[in-house]
């Protein structure tokens, strides 16, 4: 498998996947202060400005993660959300995405197509198995990953601290089917 994976422009007409930008940040910003976002991401209450300023720094210091910034095509230039292939496992060329759509760009399909180019991109690269963890309380998330035909492969309760709480983390997976990992020319 390739890691870390360029962080090259995807696109399928719909969505764009770009480099993210300090420009971003007030977006960002939005999206993180968002009440679903808040629910079920990791990020912190009281979000800020300066705080998406130095996550988008970290991002791009992060040698275990590749951030995209995504536009939707009939709103270029503006942030509509982001998405992370995250590195999980070498040996098994297993990797981790997250992602967060901004609250105005919501159930446009956006995050369906960003999946589904990340995803693809993931595979062409070597990754023989995408793995999401997601609270299992996020019928958005769930849902969304069920209709990519993500595979449910059990609900651990209890196993993730969520802001002074524990709650239940669902795993979603995909597999390569094998010959697309030869087309790649895969090495180990
Ligand atoms: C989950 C999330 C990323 C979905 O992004 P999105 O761009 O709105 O998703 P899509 O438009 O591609 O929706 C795809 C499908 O997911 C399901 N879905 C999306 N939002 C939903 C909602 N609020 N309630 C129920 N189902 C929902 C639907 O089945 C939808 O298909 P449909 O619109 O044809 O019915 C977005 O709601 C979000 O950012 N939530 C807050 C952060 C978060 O939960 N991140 C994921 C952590 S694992």
């Amino acid at each position: 498998m390739t890691w870390p994976m360029e962080l090259v422009k995807l696109s399928d007409g719909y969505v764009t996947l770009r480099e993210p930008v300090v420009d971003d940040a007030d977006d960002l910003t939005a999206a993180a202060q968002d009440e679903q976002s808040q629910k079920y991401t990791k990020v912190p209450a009281d979000y800020t400005h300066e705080m998406a300023v130095e996550y988008l720094q970290a991002r791009a210091a992060d040698p275990d993660t590749v951030m995209w910034a995504i536009e939707l095509a009939e709103e270029p230039g503006r942030y509509a959300g982001n998405l992370e292939i995250r590195l999980i496992a070498a040996n098994s060329r297993t990797v981790g995405l997250a992602f967060t759509t901004a609250p105005w760009a919501r159930r446009k399909g956006v995050m369906t197509h960003a999946v589904k180019l990340a995803r693809d991109y993931a595979f062409a690269h070597g990754a023989r198995r995408v793995e999401v963890s997601t609270q299992a309380g996020n019928t958005a998330s769930r849902m969304l990953l069920q209709n990519l035909d993500f595979v449910l492969e059990g609900v651990m309760q209890g196993s993730r601290e969520h802001k002074g709480q524990r709650v239940d983390e669902a795993l979603f997976s995909v597999s390569a089917a094998s010959n697309t990992i030869d087309e790649a020319g895969v090495t180990e």
